[in-house]
């Protein structure tokens, strides 16, 4: 069997994935990459990783790197990506694909010519709750779908480099990619509108003073469209990622509280049984013994080491292993992973132009064909 190279670069939320790689039958945790020597070696200990580069470009040189998996900060993304795939590595990227939608179409373009694969990392479409209701939708469940909304509120107060005052709709891969990626369809319009204002000193940085976020999407080929909400500083809200489809014959709407159970509302019944709290169960028998565990939480207890302050496992709706095995399996099977590099441009993009669109007062921007995937 067939076994795939793996380096990771950026060893903050990328650690999370090396002891999922190490248990991965397709799988060799190969090498690891960032700047800061100590961490590296730290990090290259703990799980006993021997390659390790503090130079991004000397990892490219290496020739037994099948793949990379990127998950350095956000501005970072664009030109890793593409330094990547033009020395003929496949790409596992983290969230969002680029900053502009002139990087995502290089990058689009650049994986077609040299024929390597290009997945963007997100991790709500591999949470249970998404799986759940791709399960519902699939066996018809739902019903005809009529609408569906998203929601990624976080408050990133004190967060480092790049956040202060980043435009909400720059990092909206989590909202959108699930109202697309529920009916597969393309997004083809946006709008968007600002709401809110944040502190002033943050204003200037990205030249964005909205404290809110809010787009409607167009989905291309359908009668749908899609909500998206998005939050970063001075709002009061717990985090949340959330996705809630309305269908004719049942609606499902994410827990207004972490830690609660999501409500499962079916039509045609006595009002108050209409809605019930539903347990959404566990995918992970959809994944190689080995990785299962790790869609349940405090498997890879880490929490002792200075360099490593995580309890691995059910992180991100338990998505993580799902990730792993669906790029592997793309590579595995030599078939495209899902989201492939259009689709990825696409779900980023809308984020890009949402952003714009507000900046405009709402107007609609229509999606780049070539992000179309039909
Ligand atoms: N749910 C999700 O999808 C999710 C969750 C957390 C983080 N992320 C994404 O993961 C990325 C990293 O987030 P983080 O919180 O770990 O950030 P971080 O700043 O803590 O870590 C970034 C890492 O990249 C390394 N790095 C930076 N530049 C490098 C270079 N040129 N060469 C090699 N290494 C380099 C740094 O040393 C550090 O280890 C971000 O893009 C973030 O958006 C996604």
């Amino acid at each position: 069997m067939k076994t795939f190279n793996a380096a990771i670069v950026g060893l903050g939320f990328g650690a999370e994935f090396i002891p999922i790689y190490q248990r991965h039958p397709r799988a060799n945790m190969y090498a690891i990459c960032q700047r800061d020597k100590k961490k590296l070696d730290a990090v290259g200990d703990a799980f006993g990783v021997q390659r390790r580069y503090t130079s991004y470009a000397d990892l490219l040189r290496d020739k037994d790197v099948d793949f990379v998996h990127i998950n350095t900060p956000i501005p970072d993304h664009a030109a890793m990506t593409t330094a990547a795939l033009e020395a003929g590595k496949h790409v596992a990227c983290t969230v969002p694909m680029a900053t502009s939608v002139e990087d995502c179409r290089k990058i689009v373009e650049l994986s077609a010519r040299k024929g390597k694969k290009y997945m963007m990392m997100e991790t709500v479409v591999y949470s249970r709750e998404f799986l759940y209701l791709q399960e519902l939708y699939k066996k018809g469940e739902l019903g005809k779908l009529q609408f569906l909304q998203a929601s990624h509120q976080q408050d990133m107060d004190g967060w480092p480099g790049y956040w202060p005052g980043l435009p909400p709709m720059h990092y909206a891969t989590h909202c959108v990619g699930p109202v697309l990626g529920l009916p597969r369809a393309d997004a083809e319009v946006v709008s968007c509108f600002g709401s809110g204002t944040i502190r002033e000193e943050m204003i200037p940085i990205y030249g964005s003073p909205f404290a809110v976020e809010t787009a409607h999407i167009k989905l291309r080929g359908t009668d749908l469209s899609a909500r998206i909400i998005r939050s970063l500083f001075d709002v009061a809200r717990q985090y949340r990622e959330s996705i809630d489809v309305y269908g004719s014959k049942k609606a499902f709407e994410w827990p207004l509280v972490e830690g609660e159970d999501a409500v499962l509302h079916t039509a045609k019944r006595a009002e108050h049984e209409i809605p019930e709290r539903v347990k959404v169960p566990d995918y992970a028998h959809l994944l190689p013994e080995g990785i299962r565990p790790f869609t349940t939480k405090g498997v890879y207890d880490m929490a002792e080491n200075e360099h490593l302050s995580f309890t691995q496992g059910g992180g991100h709706g338990g998505s993580h292993p799902h990730l792993v095995h669906e790029f592997l399996m793309a590579l595995a099977e030599d078939r495209e992973p899902w989201p492939n590099a259009k689709q990825s441009a696409n779900w980023t993009c809308v984020g890009i132009l949402a952003h714009e669109s507000a900046l405009a007062g709402g107007e609609l921007k229509r999606l780049p064909d070539w992000s179309f995937t039909a």
